[in-house]
């Protein structure tokens, strides 16, 4: 009989979390566990979590007292923490949660194996010289046509607000060799859009043939991968977007016109507050190079409302400059006090205070956002189908812009390359009309 373990994996947060989901999925299936989408039927439970704003870190807490009942009926089942509350809280993890079997750092997940293996409950929230991705077995075949590549992990920026400089550590970039093979492999297996990763993505400056490649070189050269139709990358921080990368915009076709480009504020007293080392006129003129370099790109963001001292003039620049941009999305906060941050000691914004700043943010986000949708029927755009739609026959996938659009296409499949015309713009997608199989 062969020993089939199953493997329950939740992940919280931003993209690399995901893409850490992923992989360390793939290192336990050398070790014969199968992911399952029924937690009642797992023998190993993975909660990859995230610590940026408090209700992200309360999340794993409440799912905990979930799974307290679950391991009740089943004391076999072995429950890990992973991920960035591991990394910030992992003794504390410990000591409130004894159903916890063990708690592994986002640094540490090429020791994951061995852990589950221990007897006991451990912990492993070392920050390791070695890239933790050089450990973990070759990726094999993926879901769909997209995939995430992290490139670049950690940060060293420490804005006021942020934990991820504690939780992921220092900026490392991995070689540019590595990238281009797993690029390579991921192609082979039918992956036709790649996304590059890093918490500060353009700060890439991994090792390379003459020495340390920046990101614009590295996309560069992605793009020659035959089959690799398109290419994104994010999250990007204003002061690491550098003229090549900017030029790589114009030059190369497989690079989609979308950047997300988190500013956080309007206001240069509260980017100041936050250490963000950019003004608001410095955010705004490379918004201007960038689009000198692709004038159809698409930019979102990200905004922090209510950040210690916002008064509301600091409020009224921050959508001065939403209103100057034109944003076709972007993702909003209210402003949440993080232990350990320098900004978590000073005197906060009264929440109803910040609640409304947040509405009227997200109000003119919305509508910006509905004018650049709006703008988009009657065109003509390529979509890649990522998965079929809700009704009959209608299959969707993103756009170049990074929409997701609803093709009614009964021949289409997974994988496929399509132009289709908008037709209509809902909330949250566009549907559009098939034209041609692109391929
Ligand atoms: N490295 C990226 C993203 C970091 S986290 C960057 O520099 O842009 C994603 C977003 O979460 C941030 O851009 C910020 O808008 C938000 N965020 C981070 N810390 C926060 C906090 N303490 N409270 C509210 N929002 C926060
Ligand atoms: Fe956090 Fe700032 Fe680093 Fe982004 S650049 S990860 S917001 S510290
Ligand atoms: Fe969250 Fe960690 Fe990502 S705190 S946003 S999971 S880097």
């Amino acid at each position: 009989m062969t020993d089939v373990k199953k493997l329950f994996v939740k992940t919280y947060g931003c993209q690399m979390n995901v893409y850490d989901s992923e992989r360390m999925a793939e290192a336990l299936a050398a070790q014969g566990y199968v992911t399952t989408d029924v937690v009642e039927e797992a023998d190993l439970v993975l909660l990859n979590t995230c610590h940026i704003r408090e209700k992200a870190s309360e999340k794993l807490y409440s799912d905990l007292g979930r799974l307290r009942a679950l391991k009740a009926d089943k004391p076999e089942m072995k429950i890990g923490v992973a991920g960035c509350v591991a990394q910030a809280e992992g003794e504390e993890i410990l000591r409130r949660a004894p159903m916890v079997d063990l708690v592994v750092g986002p640094q540490a997940y090429h020791r994951l194996p061995a852990m589950v293996e221990a007897r006991g409950r451990v912990v492993d929230t070392e920050f390791p010289v070695e890239d933790k991705f050089a450990h973990l077995p070759e990726r094999r075949a993926l879901r769909g046509p997209t995939a995430f590549l992290t490139v670049q992990e950690g940060c060293d920026k420490f804005c006021a607000f942020c934990v991820v400089p504690y939780t992921r550590g220092a900026e490392v970039s991995r070689p540019v060799a590595r990238l281009l093979d797993e690029a390579r492999k991921l192609v082979a297996q039918g992956v036709r859009e790649i996304t590059l990763l890093g918490q500060n993505v353009n700060a890439y400056h991994g090792e390379g043939p003459g020495g340390a490649w920046g990101l614009g070189r590295l996309l560069r050269e992605m793009a020659r991968i035959e089959g690799l139709d398109r290419l994104r990358y994010t999250t990007s921080h204003p002061n690491d977007m550098h003229d090549d990368l900017i030029a790589a915009h114009g030059d190369l076709p497989q690079l989609m016109p979308y950047l997300h480009l988190p500013v956080q504020s309007g206001s240069d007293r509260i980017l100041k507050a936050m250490n963000r080392k950019h003004t608001a006129e410095a955010y705004l003129r490379l918004v201007e190079r960038i689009r000198a370099a692709r004038p159809d790109i698409l930019l979102s963001s990200d905004f922090i409302v209510g950040f210690p001292g916002e008064t509301d003039a600091d409020f009224r620049a921050t959508l001065d400059l939403i209103r100057a941009v034109g944003f076709g999305a972007a993702f909003s906060f209210k402003y949440s006090a993080r232990p350990g941050t320098p900004a978590a000691e000073k005197t906060p914004v009264p929440a109803e205070v910040a609640d409304a700043r947040l509405q009227e943010l997200q109000a003119l986000i919305t509508a910006q956002q509905r004018t650049v949708q709006q703008a988009m029927v009657g065109r003509e755009v390529a979509v890649l189908y990522e998965k079929p739609g809700r009704k009959p026959g209608q299959m969707v996938g993103k756009s170049d812009h990074l929409h997701a659009v609803h093709v009614s296409d009964p021949e289409g499949r997974i994988g496929d390359m399509v132009r289709a015309r908008v037709s209509v713009s809902a909330p949250n997608s566009l549907a559009a009309d098939l034209i041609s199989r692109i391929a």
